[in-house]
């Protein structure tokens, strides 16, 4: 199912003009939000986040809650996937468009190892993210992000892993990562100013409520390669075990498929709280 601005269109009329901003500049916003036997997991802080992303980067007049409404209606219809929106600058600077659709679920493969490398345009912890109006926006302009991905893979590995420019993990192009050292779980602090994850909130959320033990910290490209376990996080993902990082082959921790496990938790958890 396709809207355009609340409006069902067919496939073949789900189409964004060349001419829009959103295309030939990127400028443009989205989210991505996981079905579960058609209850759209953490819905409202995906629509929190996505206020956040339009107020960076000046989208106005944007009516959430008729988003989340048509969000829910074609979700009810679907046991699994995405929903996916977009709001992109249109061909005149002061107008925007609405695009929603549903994505079927993505399979990941069995082995996914990473390739660190350098991302010089990322903010990487160097500005004050509070100061900086747009860091952590999550705008539609991901070529950078991309190109590191297709790097990665012309080099044999399955995505890139960024690093700022002192060598610190910040995140995957399209992931958050945590790693598990002696039993106790880390995610990176958002002051690196990577994307404010709505599966790293939730996994902090798990640890509280499961009592596990996890730390908000950063780590370095060398101090990550000592680690027992590294595992990428996302709205697709939730929790997957990465098996390599450059030359470095992981054991997948048993605390891995605990967190796995209280993911479905959860998500039924909030399911029932919200029926
Ligand atoms: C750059 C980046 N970091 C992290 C994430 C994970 O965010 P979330 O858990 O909200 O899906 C994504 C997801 O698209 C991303 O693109």
């Amino acid at each position: 199912m396709y809207l355009i601005n609340g409006e069902e269109v067919t496939k073949e009329e789900f189409n964004i003009p060349v001419e829009n901003l959103a295309i030939w500049r990127g400028d443009g916003i989205f989210e991505a939000i996981a079905i579960h036997k058609g209850y759209l997991f953490g819905l409202d802080k995906h629509i929190e986040r996505f206020a956040k992303s339009a107020e960076k980067m000046f989208f106005e007049n944007i009516n959430f809650e008729e988003i989340k409404e048509n969000l829910v209606s074609i979700a009810s219809n679907y046991d699994s996937g995405y929903m996916r929106v977009i709001i992109g600058r249109g061909s005149d600077k002061d107008k925007s468009d609405v695009f929603i659709f549903y994505q079927e679920l993505i399979i990941f493969p069995e082995s996914f190892t990473l390739q660190s490398q350098k991302a010089h345009w990322h903010a990487g912890g160097d500005f004050d993210i509070h100061e900086v109006k747009n860091i952590g926006s999550k705008s539609i302009s991901y070529a950078m992000n991309l190109n590191q991905t297709r790097l990665a893979e012309r080099n044999g590995f399955t995505d890139s892993l960024l690093l700022n420019k002192d060598g610190f993990v910040l995140e995957g192009p399209t992931f958050c990562v945590g790693w598990i050292l002696d039993s106790t779980i880390y995610v990176p602090d958002l002051e690196l100013g990577i994307l404010d994850s709505i599966t790293r909130s939730s996994l902090i959320e798990i640890s509280n409520e499961m009592d596990l033990d996890l730390k908000v910290d950063r780590i370095h490209i060398n101090d990550i390669y000592n680690v027992d376990t590294v595992f990428a996080l996302s709205t697709a993902k939730h929790a997957i075990f990465v098996n390599k990082i450059d030359h470095q082959v992981y054991n997948e921790d048993p605390l891995l498929e605990k967190i796995k496990n209280s993911f479905i938790e959860f998500i039924d958890k909030e399911r029932k709280l919200n029926k």
